[in-house]
C-alpha cells in the first residue's frame, strides 16, 4: 500500500492561516487537542486563523507529559467526542508535541472507525519526527506505544515559529532527532550542522525542512516499518533502555531526545566495532554529542539492567537485540545483532567518554 505523505512547512502566519482554512472550511465540528502548555502558548497563535476565531471549536485539553498518553485518557477523549457530537464530518486538530500527536492520532483514527485529523506539531521532535509517518499510539504503564496503529493525518502543518515557545532543554532534546536523521541518511546535513557556529534556534528552524525530508522519504518507501523505516531507530535501542532506567531512578530525569543522543554515542561505538564506521567518524560524533548534551553516570550493575531492558524492546526477534547501526556517516544498516560483550563495551565507552564540564 502506498501512503504518500509530506508535511507542509509554513514559514509565515498567512500561509498557516490559508492551510488551516483550506482544510477546515465546510467541515463539521472542529476539536482541538492541546496540552496545558500548548493551550496556553500555541493556541493563541492560531485562534484567529480558525473558523469564527475558534468560537465554535471544542478545546480538549490535557496534562502535559507522557503520563497523559494512556488508554484512560483516550477513553475520556472518546467520551468528550460523543458528548459534543463528533461525527465523520468532524476534524480533530492535534496541537502539540509527540504525546499530543500520538494520542490524538490514536483517538481520531479509532473513534467511529476513523475521523479526520490534522497534526500541527509544536516541538522540534514532533516537527521532524512524531507528526510525520502516521504512527499513533498510547502507552500501557511503562511500556511505550504498546497500543496503536499506522494512520496518516489528512495533513501535517509545520510552523517553525511555534518553536519560540519552547524551553532550551526541550529544543536541544528534539535536535537529537535531527542529528539522527543526518547521521542515518544525510551527510550534507551533518556537515551543515558541524560547520554551524552555534546550535541555536535560528539554525534549528532553518534545517527543519531537510530534517523532515529525511523522514518523509523513509516512510514513503516503508510505511509499515517492514524494513527501511527501522533506520529511524538508530540511537533508540540503547536510548530507550536509558530512558527506562532513569524512570526507575527516583529524582533523576532524562528527556527522550537526551537519551537518544547518548544512545547514539554507544551505538556509533557498535558501528565502529562492526567495521562500519571509522575511528575518526566515531570521535566526531561522540565529541559533538558530548559538547551539546549532559553525560549519564552508570555503574556496572546498571549495565546489566540496561541489557535486560533492551531485551524487552518490541522490535526484537528470537531473543536477539535488534539495532540499526551506521554504515559511515549519512548511511545506515538495519537488523544488526551485535554480541552482548560489544554492547557492554559500548556502554563502557559512553560512561567513560570525556564530556566537557
Ligand atoms: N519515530 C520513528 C518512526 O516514526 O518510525
Amino acid at each position: 500500500m502506498m501512503n504518500e505523505h509530506a508535511p507542509y512547512i509554513l514559514t509565515d502566519s498567512k500561509s498557516l492561516e490559508e492551510a488551516l482554512s483550506q482544510r477546515l472550511t465546510d467541515k463539521g465540528r472542529i476539536f482541538i487537542l492541546a496540552d496545558y502548555n500548548t493551550a496556553e502558548h500555541c493556541l493563541p497563535m492560531i485562534q484567529s486563523m480558525l473558523p469564527q476565531d475558534g468560537k465554535d471549536c471544542m478545546l480538549m485539553d490535557l496534562a502535559a507529559g507522557e503520563d497523559a498518553k494512556s488508554l484512560d485518557t483516550a477513553m475520556d477523549l472518546y467520551r468528550q467526542l460523543i458528548t459534543y457530537g463528533a461525527d465523520r464530518s468532524s476534524v480533530m486538530i492535534n496541537l502539540g508535541g509527540g504525546m499530543v500527536c500520538d494520542l490524538g492520532g490514536f483517538v481520531a483514527s479509532t473513534y467511529k472507525r476513523g475521523m479526520e485529523f490534522i497534526h500541527v506539531p509544536t516541538t522540534v521532535l514532533a516537527q521532524v519526527d512524531a507528526a510525520i509517518g502516521g504512527k499513533t499510539g498510547v502507552n500501557l504503564g511503562s511500556l511505550k506505544n504498546m497500543v496503536g496503529n499506522f494512520t496518516l493525518p489528512s495533513a501535517t502543518l509545520i510552523y517553525p515559529e511555534f518553536l519560540n515557545t519552547l524551553p532550551k532543554r526541550e529544543v536541544m532534546a528534539g535536535f537529537a532527532e535531527i542529528l539522527k536523521h543526518a547521521l542515518i541518511a544525510d551527510h550534507l546535513l551533518w556537515t551543515k550542522i558541524l560547520e554551524a557556529p552555534y546550535i541555536d534556534l535560528p539554525l534549528i528552524k532553518s534545517i527543519i525542512p531537510e530534517a523532515s525530508h529525511v523522514k518523509v522519504g523513509i516512510v514513503n518507501r516503508d510505511f509499515e516499518e517492514k524494513g527501511e523505516r527501522k533506520k529511524l531507530n538508530f540511537g533508540h535501542t540503547i536510548g530507550h533502555a536509558l530512558e527506562s532506567l532513569i524512570l526507575e531512578s527516583p529524582g533523576k530525569n532524562l528527556l527522550h531526545g537526551e537519551a537518544v543522543a547518548l544512545g547514539m554515542i554507544a551505538e556509533s561505538y557498535l558501528s565502529m566495532k562492526a567495521g562500519k564506521l571509522s575511528d575518526d567518524e566515531l570521535k566526531a560524533i561522540s565529541d559533538f554529542i558530548a559538547q551539546h548534551y549532559k553525560p549519564i553516570e552508570l555503574d556496572r550493575m546498571q549495565f546489566h539492567r540496561i541489557i535486560e531492558l533492551m531485551s524487552h524492546d518490541k522490535k526484537n526477534k528470537r531473543s536477539k537485540v535488534n539495532f540499526t547501526l551506521l554504515n559511515g556517516i549519512g548511511d545506515s544498516l538495519i537488523d544488526q545483532e551485535p554480541d552482548m560483550e560489544d554492547v557492554m563495551e559500548a556502554l563502557n565507552y559512553l560512561e567513560r567518554y570525556p564530556f566537557p564540564a
